[in-house]
């Protein structure tokens, strides 16, 4: 039997923030939910979480799930004292409790089945993860006598000599949960914190081990936005470094972000200062950048995209965007086409090779294949209470400078005046034009008053 806790009580107070540590985010998912992924893939039995400080908050951001539970800690006396809480709760404590530290988010499960294994196999009382780390300020030490974990000192608590010592607790446990149960309610708070501290467990308990891992990245605790934007830093080498083993050429790596869900394909530039989010594939051939913002889009092959925004777009093939175009969602470009500079689009469909170059807004419209949009061209799509839609079938060419009050709809081969104020309908083949003609007074000259 397997069950997990996670500490997740305590107010952060290194963070400087009202947002209860545990909520802050690196690479857009909050940590605490980072520590809950990591060990769904060992199926545990039932997953505890320990809530305490803003407990509200941090409930409501917790997955819905039959197997997650939330355990309120009140007042937050330390890690030991979030376990105490715990076993009172719980009436069973049977099998392993694996206890994990809910702002150490970078955990990998593959880590913790390690960790399962050793302690299974050593039949231990307590396993825990350790590692060398060059810089080990903040952790607690590990000490070891023989290959057993004879105590943890805090770092506050620490003398010079232990200072020294780069051994650090990682905060991820594997206990026995019955022996531990027997003495976690004896635990003290003499020390420096005056905090219960879980850490202190280990002496009491007979056979405690080490897991010591080499890749201390894993590791990192984050108290502090200086640890936070390591941690961030650390997903975001590790997921360029997976793009471009897999073919993709970053121009200038530190300035891009790219979010863990992000697909991208063969022979993909991205060039500085772009940033992919969400559910966004990028396929082959692509340039995607500088100063580009794609979120929750479908980008095709051969797409060039500069200093433009896209959110929750389809993009299809062979397509240039930009520079400094706007792609709303639910909107839909069809191959071929081209969207220039300072254009707007949202909630509409262009078919293929149409192109809106110029400082256009393109609204709930759907535009035909191979049409032109001159221009400056706005659909008036809303009229103060609801939104309406501009059709304006293929092959047609729009002049500069056309508003179309929607709804409209206009049929295939149009062409519309440079200039004009469309508010009817037209068939095929037709000119809609709407301007008062030009008249030239000869030899006019303004008054002098
Ligand atoms: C803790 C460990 C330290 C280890 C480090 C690893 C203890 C005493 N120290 O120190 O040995 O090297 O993590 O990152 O355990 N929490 C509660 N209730 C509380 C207090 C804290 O649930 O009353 C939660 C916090 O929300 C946090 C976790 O426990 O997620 C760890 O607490 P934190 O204060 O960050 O401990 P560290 O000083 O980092
Ligand atoms: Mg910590």
């Amino acid at each position: 039997m397997l069950n997990v806790a996670i500490l997740a009580a305590g107010k952060g107070s290194r963070m400087e923030s009202s947002l209860p540590k545990v909520l802050h985010k690196i690479s857009g998912k909050s940590l605490l939910q980072r520590v809950i992924d990591s060990c769904v893939e060992l199926k545990p039995d039932q997953i505890f979480i320990i809530t305490g400080h803003k407990s509200k908050e941090v409930q409501k951001s917790i997955p819905n799930d039959k197997n997650i539970n939330v355990v309120i800690q009140e007042p937050q006396s330390g890690t030991g004292h979030a376990i105490q809480v715990l076993c009172r709760e719980v009436k069973k404590h049977e099998g392993k409790l694996l206890v994990l530290n809910g702002d150490v988010p970078l955990i990998r499960p593959s880590t913790l089945k390690k960790l399962l294994c050793l302690h299974d196999s050593k039949n231990a009382d307590v396993s825990l993860i350790t590692t060398k780390k060059t810089n080990p300020h903040g952790y607690g030490r590990v000490f070891l006598k023989e290959n057993f974990i004879e105590r943890i000192v805090e770092e506050k608590d620490c003398n010079d000599l232990e200072r020294e010592n780069r051994l650090i607790n990682s905060g991820i446990y594997c206990f026995n949960w019955g022996n531990l149960s027997e003495i976690i309610n004896t635990l003290k708070s003499n020390n420096n914190q005056k905090e219960i501290y879980l850490t202190d467990t280990v002496p009491l308990l007979k056979n405690a081990l080490s897991l010591e891992v080499k890749d201390h990245r894993e590791l990192q605790g984050i108290n502090n936005r200086i640890q936070l934007s390591e941690c961030e830093e650390n997903i975001q080498n590790s997921i360029k470094e997976k793009h471009m083993l897999n073919g993709v050429t970053f121009i200038n790596k530190a300035s891009c972000s790219i979010s863990e869900e992000v697909e991208i394909g063969k022979d993909v530039i991205i060039e500085a200062n772009t940033h992919i989010r969400g559910n966004t594939k990028i396929n082959n051939h692509c340039i995607i950048g500088p100063n580009t913002f794609i979120e929750n889009s479908n980008v095709g092959l051969h797409c060039e995209i500069s200093n433009s925004t896209v959110y929750a777009s389809q993009i299809m093939d062979h397509i240039k965007i930009g520079p400094y175009s706007h792609i709303r969602p639910n909107s839909k470009i069809s191959s071929f086409s081209k969207i220039g500079n300072f254009v707007e689009i949202k909630n509409s469909q262009l078919e293929e090779e149409s192109k809106v170059n110029h400082l256009s807004y393109i609204g709930d419209s759907i535009i035909g294949k191979s049409t032109n949009i001159g221009a400056g061209t706005i659909t008036a799509n809303f009229d103060g209470q609801k939104k309406h839609q501009t059709k304006i079938g293929k092959n047609s060419s729009i002049g500069a400078n056309t508003v179309f009050v929607a709804p409209i709809n206009l049929g295939e081969s149009v062409t519309t005046g440079a200039g004009s104020v469309i508010t009817k309908d037209s068939k095929d083949n037709s000119l809609a034009i709407s301007r008062t003609k030009q008249v030239n007074i000869e030899n006019w000259k303004r008054k002098k008053s």
